[in-house]
């Protein structure tokens, strides 16, 4: 399972002073040169967090260090459009609803897939691979393949919520069963959302199809404590089904 740290937050920071500090671009060299495999950035319309800067600037940062960026956004032409023109080894889609303080769905299937369409094959002639945020439990993801998505996000809040709870164990055997589905039908399987040091290492030994995880929000507030790089190295021995120690929650 490889691992995509998201610095959504930590360009959130940085935007709530104006300044430079902190940077996005050295957070990314940090944790690259920590061992991740690779960074992602979900570039928002409202320009809260990432800037249309640090897409570009850390773009070329993953391709100086041979590693992989991923694009996370919606549909609007400014953000495709500059997919086209960087073209990230992975753009993945997501539906966005104005207002949310974060992404909370997957595409509505079969409907959505005609919606993505022009974007996926526009993305795809560019060179990238395209990956699609879908729910636990989502049906009908054999639309996404006849649109010619790579890859599916399974979205983990769910999961996560239930994670130390009665219904952990069902929460968890929903996001297999989409994986399973996924890999029957040829599409690569990757997850996020709300992933942290405790509830990771079972998903990482129980959903062998996951390919890569990306990470933000605990990722980062782990790192105030521990700092980047050692946070860095708790969530690859994490992804390898390794229960690493995790800082306090409050
Ligand atoms: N995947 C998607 C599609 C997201 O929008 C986000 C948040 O930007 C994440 C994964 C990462 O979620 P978290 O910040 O909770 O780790």
């Amino acid at each position: 399972m490889q691992l995509s740290v998201n610095l959504n937050k930590v360009a959130l920071l940085r935007n709530s002073r104006g300044g430079t500090n902190p940077s996005p671009l050295v957070a990314a060299r940090t944790a690259l040169e920590a061992g991740a495999y690779g960074i992602t950035l979900h570039w928002r319309e409202d320009n809260r967090h990432t800037l249309q800067s640090d897409v570009r600037d850390i773009r070329a940062l993953c391709k100086e260090h041979g590693c992989e960026f991923n694009l996370e956004g919606d549909l609007r032409e400014e953000l495709i459009a500059l997919a086209c023109e960087i073209v990230p080894e992975q753009v993945t889609l997501v539906p966005v609803t104005p207002g949310e303080i974060t992404s909370d769905h997957g595409w509505s299937l079969p409907e959505d897939a005609a919606h993505v369409a022009p974007a996926v094959q526009r993305l795809k002639a560019a060179g990238s691979r395209v990956s699609a945020f879908v729910d636990p439990g989502a049906a009908r993801l054999d639309s996404l393949v006849s649109v010619g998505v790579d890859r599916i996000e399974i979205y983990t809040e769910p999961y996560a919520a239930a994670f130390g709870t009665p219904q952990e164990d069902a929460a968890l055997l929903e996001v297999k069963r989409t994986a399973e589905e996924a890999a029957r039908l040829g599409l690569g399987v990757n997850a996020g959302h709300d992933l942290d040091l405790r509830n990771l290492p079972r998903l990482a030994r129980e959903v062998p199809q996951i390919v890569e995880v990306s990470i933000g929000h605990a990722l980062v507030a782990d790192a105030l404590y521990l700092g980047l790089t050692e946070t860095v190295r708790r969530y690859l021995e994490a992804t390898r089904g390794e229960a690493p120690e995790a800082p306090c929650t409050a």
